[in-house]
């Protein structure tokens, strides 16, 4: 049988994750977004030695894709080795609020990629501020 979407993006997401530079936590993170044309854009986490400015792997592959052009999303798939999957973090709820609305996010834990949990992006960050009065 053909693989779902999901399982397709998921598993972009884990190879992505495999390029993660996270030498000082460790955690490496994966992410691919699924563009409505249908193009697939991944990252990984970047980190610093100024780890306040390390960048997770959601807001890589949506940076990556908004510069690349694309702005309609359908989906992003978030890989780590996190129990359930890893839950994208304030910061990149609110720009996928902003940038990505309509997503659905799927996330997965490495040991089990065919495991994936669903969220809209509404649920993650309902009431989100996306338009500067
Ligand atoms: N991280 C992500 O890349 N995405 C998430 O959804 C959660 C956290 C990264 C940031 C940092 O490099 C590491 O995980 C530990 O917080």
């Amino acid at each position: 049988m053909a693989k779902s979407t999901k399982q397709v993006l998921v598993e972009a997401a884990a190879q992505a994750r495999r390029r993660a530079v996270a030498p000082y936590s460790k955690f490496k993170v994966g992410a691919a977004l699924l563009t409505r044309d249908g193009a697939i854009v991944t990252g990984a986490n970047v980190e610093s030695a100024s780890y306040g400015l390390t960048c997770c792997a959601e807001r890589v592959a949506l940076f990556k894709a908004l510069t690349e052009g694309h702005r309609q999303f359908v989906a992003v798939a978030v890989v780590a080795r996190a129990a359930g999957g890893p839950m994208p973090c304030g910061a990149c709820r609110q720009l996928l609020a902003e940038y990505a609305p309509a997503v659905r996010v799927w996330v997965a834990d490495t040991r089990n990629l065919r495991r994936v949990r669903t969220f809209t992006v509404r649920r993650l960050l309902p009431a989100a501020f996306v338009t500067v009065p």
